[in-house]
C-alpha cells in the first residue's frame, strides 16, 4: 500500500538531490570568486550549508522511501521544512541587505564610480568596520586586485610597450573593485599616467576625503578610500543578486516537492491507520488503495 507513495517520494527526492547540486555549485562559485576579487569569505557559507543540507535530506528521503522507514520520512519532512524556511530567510536577507547602491555615471567615462554614501544598513556597517576592512583591504592587496588591470599598447613610433592612452582607459569598463580601489575618484582631478599611477593636477579641488587617501604607492593606492568600500559592496550586491535568482528558482521547486511529500506521507499514514489491527501483512495481497 505504501509502494506508490514511496515511489513518489523516492522520485521527488532524486529531483531534490539534483537541485542541491546547483546550490552547492553556486556556493563554490562564490567562494572561488570571493578569493579572487571580493575577499569576503563569509558570504558563500549560507549557500554551501543549504546545498549540503538539501543533499543530505534528499538522501534521507530517498532511503526512507526505499526501505519504507516511516520515522525517516517524518524526519525528512521535518528537516525539509527547516531548509525551505532557511532558504526563504536567506533570499529575503540577501535582497534586504543589498536593496540600495548603484554605481554612479561619470561624465566622459565608460566605467561607473562608487560612493559609500549610496549604501546603508548591515552590510555597509560590516564592510566598513575598521577591523573587518583591514582584513578585506589586506586581501585585496595580496590578491593583486589592481595589478591585474594593467594593459599595455605598442607605441607607434618607438614600437615599445607603453601604458594605454587616457582616452582608451576612459572608454574601459572597470569592475567595481578596480574603479573604487585602484584609481582616485574622477572628481579629484588627478591626471592619468597609467592605471594605478596618477599625477596631482595643478588647481586640484579636494572635495572628498578619498582625494587625500589616494596614494601612488602601489601597496596603498585607494585601498583605504570610501570608494573602495563602496566598490566591494557593489561587487557583493552583484554576486548576491545572481545567487538569489538561483535560490528563488530552487525555493519554488522545493516548496512544490515539500507539498507533494507531505500529501504522500499523509496518505501513507492514513492507509496505515485504516489497516485492521493484527492483520497478516505477509500473506494477504490487497489492491493498492492509493494510486500516484
Ligand atoms: C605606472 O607608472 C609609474 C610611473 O611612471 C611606474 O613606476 C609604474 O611601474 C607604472 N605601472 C605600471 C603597471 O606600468
Amino acid at each position: 500500500m505504501m509502494r506508490g507513495t514511496n515511489t513518489l517520494i523516492g522520485a521527488v527526492n532524486f529531483v531534490t538531490f539534483l537541485i542541491s547540486i546547483p546550490i552547492l555549485a553556486g556556493g563554490i562559485w562564490l567562494s572561488a570568486k570571493a578569493n579572487s576579487t571580493d575577499c569576503l569569505r563569509f558570504l558563500q557559507w549560507p549557500l554551501i550549508i543549504i546545498g549540503v543540507a538539501i543533499m543530505v535530506i534528499s538522501l534521507m528521503g530517498f532511503a526512507g522511501a526505499c526501505y519504507r522507514l516511516a520515522w525517516l520520512l517524518r524526519l525528512y519532512l521535518f528537516a525539509m521544512f527547516f531548509v525551505v524556511t532557511a532558504l526563504l530567510g536567506f533570499v529575503v536577507f540577501a535582497f534586504a541587505v543589498t536593496d540600495r547602491g548603484q554605481g554612479q555615471v561619470v561624465m566622459n567615462r565608460a566605467f561607473l564610480e562608487y560612493q559609500l554614501s549610496d549604501y546603508s544598513g548591515w552590510l555597509k556597517d560590516r564592510v566598513s568596520d575598521p577591523g573587518y576592512w583591514a582584513k578585506i583591504s589586506a586581501c585585496l592587496r595580496e590578491g593583486h586586485a589592481c595589478s591585474k588591470m594593467t594593459r599595455y599598447s605598442r607605441d607607434p613610433t618607438t614600437g615599445l610597450l607603453v601604458p594605454e592612452s587616457p582616452d582608451m582607459f576612459y572608454r574601459r569598463n572597470l569592475s567595481p573593485i578596480e574603479s573604487g580601489c585602484c584609481k582616485p575618484p574622477t572628481s579629484c582631478g588627478y591626471t592619468y599616467i597609467n592605471e594605478t599611477f596618477w599625477a596631482a593636477g595643478a588647481g586640484m579641488v579636494v572635495n572628498d576625503m578619498d582625494c587625500t587617501r589616494w596614494s601612488n604607492d602601489q601597496q596603498s593606492l585607494c585601498y583605504q578610500c570610501d570608494s573602495c568600500k563602496a566598490g566591494v559592496l557593489a561587487s557583493i550586491r552583484h554576486s548576491w543578486r545572481k545567487v538569489s535568482v538561483i535560490n528563488i528558482v530552487v525555493l519554488i521547486i522545493l516548496v512544490i516537492v515539500y507539498v507533494i511529500g507531505c500529501a504522500a506521507f499523509r496518505n501513507a499514514k492514513r492507509a496505515d491507520n485504516d489497516e485492521p489491527f493484527g492483520e497478516n501483512r505477509m500473506s494477504k495481497s490487497r489492491p493498492s488503495r492509493f494510486q500516484f
